[in-house]
C-alpha cells in the first residue's frame, strides 16, 4: 500500500472458521477503497497546486486593488451624481472586500499565504473615466477567475467556488457596460476606436 494503510480483519475464533474467508475478502475490499480514496491526493501535482495558489494570489491583489480603487472613486465623486455614484462605488468596494476575504481564506486552505499588496489604483475626477476604469476592472476580474477555473479543472469544489464569484464579476461587467452605453464616455471611446482603426 503506497499510502501506508494496512487493514486486516481476522476472525477471533479460528482461521478455519467460515467467517475468516468473508473477513479476508472484506479486508481486501477496504484496502481497495482506501487506496481509491487516497489516490487523488497522492496523484495531485504539487507544481499545479502552487500554480493555482500563485494565481489566486494575483486575484487577491486585484481584489485589494478594487477595495482601494472603488473606495477612492466613492470618496472623490462630486456634483449631482454624487448622490448616486458615491454609494454605488462604496458598495463595489465592499464586494471586492468580500471576494478578497473568500479568496484569502481559500489560499490558506490550499496551504498558501495570502498577499497583502495591491496593484496601482486608477483614479479620476471625470465620472465617465471612472466608469471606464470600473468596466476594465470588472472585465479583468472575469478574465482572472475564468483562468483560475481552467486551472482548477478536476477539483469540482474549487471550480464551483470560483464560478460563484465569476458570476458576480460578470454582473459587474454587465452593469458598467449598461451604465456606459450611449453615454459621453462610450461616444468618446467609439471616436477613439475609429481614430486608431
Ligand atoms: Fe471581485
Amino acid at each position: 500500500m503506497r499510502a501506508g494503510f494496512n487493514i486486516t480483519l481476522e476472525c477471533h475464533k479460528s482461521r478455519n472458521c467460515p467467517e475468516s474467508d468473508l473477513l479476508a475478502r472484506l479486508s481486501m475490499r477496504y484496502r481497495c477503497l482506501i487506496e481509491h480514496l487516497t489516490q487523488n491526493h497522492l496523484q495531485r501535482n504539487p507544481m499545479v497546486d502552487q500554480a493555482i495558489i500563485d494565481h489566486l494570489n494575483e486575484i487577491l491583489k486585484h481584489e485589494w486593488t478594487g477595495v482601494a480603487q472603488y473606495s477612492q472613486a466613492g470618496f472623490i465623486v462630486e456634483g449631482v451624481w454624487r448622490e448616486v455614484y458615491a454609494e454605488k462605488f462604496l458598495a463595489d468596494a465592499k464586494e471586492s472586500f468580500g471576494h478578497a476575504q473568500r479568496v484569502g481564506d481559500k489560499i490558506v486552505a490550499l496551504g498558501g499565504v495570502p498577499v497583502a499588496t495591491r496593484n496601482e489604483v486608477k483614479q479620476s475626477r471625470d465620472l465617465q473615466e471612472v466608469l471606464q476604469f470600473s468596466l476594465a476592472f470588472e472585465a479583468k476580474a472575469v478574465e482572472m477567475y475564468s483562468k483560475a477555473i481552467d486551472m482548477a479543472e478536476g477539483n469540482k469544489a474549487l471550480v464551483i467556488f470560483l464560478e460563484d464569484i465569476l458570476t458576480e464579476e460578470q454582473d459587474g461587467v454587465d452593469e458598467y457596460t449598461k451604465l456606459l452605453r450611449n453615454s459621453e464616455g462610450a461616444a468618446a471611446g467609439a471616436k477613439s476606436s475609429q481614430k486608431t482603426a
